[in-house]
């Protein structure tokens, strides 16, 4: 069992991945033959993050439909969890007498080089954000490490006094942390190793990759800059 315990602004803290799984074997799925090597196992199937994010849809439905959502889709990690939430609030907009009219904004940003997080976080498209007040906002991220880039983004939101400010995070990260910045909705709480794949990079690489893997040693060495 993990000995950190996820702390998070309200919600579940999403299907726990625990420190001692040894992932799937990449013989069991399909994935690109430009990656054969570069990968360890999957952690998360494409068809798990499909179904658990299927069930926030529905998590944040209950509790924001009717309200009008400003989507903010922080890329580039986030955009493929991001395209796939608001295909899923969207059917069960359809299918039920309940819905949510979203606007979508995207935002960037960048603080990895390699695996590590670097001090500077740089955020771009973020300019003018004051058409967010008085709005219910919905920030979408594909994975949540230290926190420090969720407070600082949050710190950057709040000075534009939306009516309200909800997070979705598909991936949190089990690290020691003092921050509250956790996310409302949670996909998954994963052990502390850099994945890629579903938008999530190394580098810019593994964007173009279904499933939640770890990457290879000899992965980290081939596309490191
Ligand atoms: N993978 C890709 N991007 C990230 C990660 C990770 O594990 N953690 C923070 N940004
Ligand atoms: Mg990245």
């Amino acid at each position: 069992m993990a000995d950190v315990v996820l702390q998070t602004r309200g919600g579940s803290g999403g299907i726990v991945i625990d420190d001692d799984w040894p992932g799937y074997s990449l013989e069991l799925f399909s994935y690109p033959a430009h990656y054969a090597g570069d990968l360890q196992c999957v952690v998360v199937p494409h068809g798990v993050i499909m179904d658990r994010t299927e069930r926030l849809a529905r998590d944040i439905m209950d509790d924001l439909g009717e309200h009008d959502i400003v989507v903010l889709c922080v890329l580039k990690g986030g955009y493929q969890f991001c395209a796939d939430l608001v295909d899923k609030i969207k059917a069960l907009s359809c299918s039920s007498d309940r819905t949510i009219p979203m606007r979508v904004h995207f935002i960037r940003l960048k603080s990895y080089l390699n695996d590590q997080s670097t001090e500077d976080l740089h955020i771009l498209g973020a300019e003018d954000l004051s058409f967010l007040a008085g709005k219910n906002v919905l920030i979408v991220e594909g994975i949540i490490g230290t926190g420090k880039t969720l407070k600082a983004l949050l710190k950057h939101v709040e000075v534009f006094q939306p009516k309200m400010i909800r997070v979705a995070g598909l991936l949190v990260k089990r690290v020691p942390r003092n921050t509250s910045s956790l996310p409302d909705y949670v996909g998954f709480e994963i052990p502390n190793r850099f994945v890629v794949g579903y938008a999530l990079d190394y580098n810019e690489y593994f964007r173009d990759l279904n499933h939640i893997c770890v990457i290879s040693d000899s992965g980290k060495m081939k596309y490191k800059i």
